[in-house]
């Protein structure tokens, strides 16, 4: 199979949306690989960020994305894929909204975009794609056959964020997360290169007030109606 007859689904959509736990699920569903795109980018953040560099320095960050050593690799106890950046296990800290925050902020930087492209492609194999993010059915995987985005409130977002955190033991305030939320998502979508935007042939599913289990089905007949 080439590469590009390989089938993808994007799924993008802002910060809380459901993409990750959609993403997932569909992907075991169908048994398809998965990009978690917002990873890659947390992760440069977070490499920056150890190397001591000042985040807005577009040159320095571009040196690191193309340096940055990004692995997935299944958890041995079945739980979640860790995130090993540089040799360092950096799945807890990635999850963080300073991370989340960092990743916002280099991925405004066109060459930080540009040196990720290669790697996102590098998904792309049998027998099927679910890549979830913000660009990904616009500019990462524009022939992707099954496109949807997936939309919800701030306040539903910024609920299920605190809900995910706090399982996590990290100690946040609705409040203060909805307000990161909101300057996240404005930052994203009003960017001059790859805006978090729906691709025009998406499917938008706005998730707010919707169950898991329904938004998983609703995406899975984009795919095998
Ligand atoms: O999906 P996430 O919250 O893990 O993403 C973190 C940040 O990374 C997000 O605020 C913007 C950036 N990002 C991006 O610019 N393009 C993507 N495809 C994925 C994430």
């Amino acid at each position: 199979m080439s590469q590009a007859s390989v089938p993808v689904l994007t799924i993008d959509g802002p910060s809380g949306s459901g993409k990750g736990t959609i993403s997932r699920r569909v992907a075991d569903h169908l048994g398809w690989r998965l990009l978690d795109s917002g990873a890659l980018y947390r992760a440069v953040g977070y490499a920056a960020g150890m190397a001591g560099l000042d985040l807005s320095d577009a040159e320095a960050v571009t040196r690191c994305a193309q340096a940055v050593k990004i692995r997935f690799q299944p958890a041995a106890d079945g739980g979640d894929t860790r995130v090993i950046v540089n040799g360092l296990d950096a799945t807890d800290e990635l999850r963080t909204e300073t991370a989340g925050a960092a990743a916002s902020a280099i991925a405004s930087i066109p060459s930080v975009r540009q040196a990720l492209v290669d790697l996102q492609l590098s998904f792309r194999k049998a027998p099927g794609l679910v890549a979830d993010g913000r660009d990904m059915g616009t500019v990462i995987f524009p022939d992707a056959a099954f496109k949807v985005f997936l939309t919800a409130s701030a306040a539903e977002r910024a609920k299920r964020r605190y809900k995910q955190l706090k399982e996590k033991g990290v100690s946040v305030t609705l409040v203060s997360l909805q307000r990161e939320i909101e300057a996240r998502d404005s930052r994203d979508a009003s960017r001059a290169v790859a805006p978090l935007k729906p691709a025009e042939d998406a499917l938008l599913v706005d998730t707010t007030g919707v169950g898991i289990d329904e938004v998983v089905a609703k995406v899975l007949a984009v795919v095998r109606p």
